[in-house]
């Protein structure tokens, strides 16, 4: 018997052994003791693929990156970036997250000079980069792209936006920016303002919060309601939540959170369907005389004109710092996906 467990022992070293210096990557994790890298990638399609649990440890590393932002954890690593529609935050972001991690960054942010412009379907595009990269962090017009993209792919794909579906690394940013301005994503009054019919991240939004008990307040013209299936979603989760169709102080002084969304003119297939709508609620500053001290407006721009100038340099509007809060967010995003875990 002491036999046998003599020989499993040095069996147990000579196989660490043979593969620390066969295997390049487990030698390089055997020298750095700080970087551990497992073998788990990812792809980031949906917020609702997360758990409570999921979030709460994304919005602990995007603190840790807010604290340490430049950390050469990417070295070699090649993050490809396919704009198939127009971004400036989520595309800079991204990019800016990459290169403070030290990693390289290929792509495009206009389809139309691609070879998607003679033709080429987005099972190709998805094959030829994922030769290319280690990672796609990919938008596109089409709900549901990303979740195929994911399936065909042999790299993790992060969804930046595809349609009017889910935007889950703007859900981490937005729920960072909520647990950083109230101290808890928990017991908390949401007001959501705007477009609730293809606004893909109140959709996004209510399944990352759906775990911390809100309240929500959804306040929409008729033409822009909420869809039945995100309201069948907060019944099954025992959600409260209001709908209004005015934009009311009754309601924004009774909230925690002030989630104010543009009217979308890209989603309308009938332009006057727009513009009866674009204008339709404004925010500006009298209408916050009353509200709670701890009201903090957010929105996840561009902003058009549902927010009044004049609000900019009140201090509960955060927009301009939950877009900075966004760079954190992808930072921990890309690393989870990679399967880079920076133990500090
Ligand atoms: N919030 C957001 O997705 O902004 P962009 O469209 O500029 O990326």
């Amino acid at each position: 018997m002491a036999d046998s467990k003599l020989e499993s022992f040095f069996c147990f070293w000579i196989d660490i052994i043979i593969n620390l210096f066969l295997i390049p990557e487990l030698f390089s994790l055997f020298l750095c003791s700080k970087l551990t890298i497992s073998m788990k990638k990812e792809s980031f399609v949906s917020i609702a693929d997360c758990t409570k649990e999921d979030i709460l440890q994304l919005i602990k590393k995007a603190e840790f990156f807010e604290q340490h932002p430049d950390q050469k954890i990417l070295e070699g690593k090649v993050c490809a970036t396919l704009f198939f529609e127009p971004s400036t935050r989520t595309r800079l972001s991204f990019e800016t997250a990459v290169n403070r991690l030290g990693g390289r960054i290929i792509g495009f942010t206009d389809a139309a000079t691609t070879s998607s412009s003679k033709g080429e379907i987005l099972k190709d595009t998805i094959k030829m980069v994922s030769n290319y990269a280690d990672l796609i962090i990919m938008r596109h017009y089409l709900e549901g792209a990303a979740r195929y993209a994911a399936e065909i792919s042999n790299i993790p794909i992060i969804n930046a936006g595809d349609g009017a579906n889910q935007h889950p690394s703007q859900t981490m940013l937005d729920l960072y920016s909520i647990y950083k301005t109230q101290g808890t994503l928990e017991n908390l009054h949401i007001a959501m303002v705007g477009d609730l019919k293809y606004g893909r991240t109140v959709h996004s939004l209510i399944s990352g919060m759906s775990h911390f008990n809100p309240t929500f307040y959804l306040i929409a013209p008729e033409e822009l309601r909420i869809p039945e299936i995100y309201k069948q979603f907060m019944d099954e989760n025992n959600i409260p939540y209001y709908e209004y169709t005015d934009f009311s102080e009754e309601v924004i002084n009774k909230s925690d959170i002030l989630y104010m969304t543009r009217v979308q003119r890209e989603r309308f297939t009938d332009l006057m369907e727009y513009e009866k709508v674009k204008n339709i609620y404004v925010l500006n500053n009298k209408m916050l005389s009353n509200s709670k001290d701890n009201l903090r407006i957010l929105h996840p721009l561009p902003r058009v004109n549902e927010i009044a100038y004049d609000v900019d340099d009140n201090p509960k509007a955060y927009y301009f710092e939950q877009a900075k809060n966004g760079m954190f967010a992808r930072q921990a995003i890309i690393c989870e996906v990679l399967g880079i875990d920076y133990e500090h």
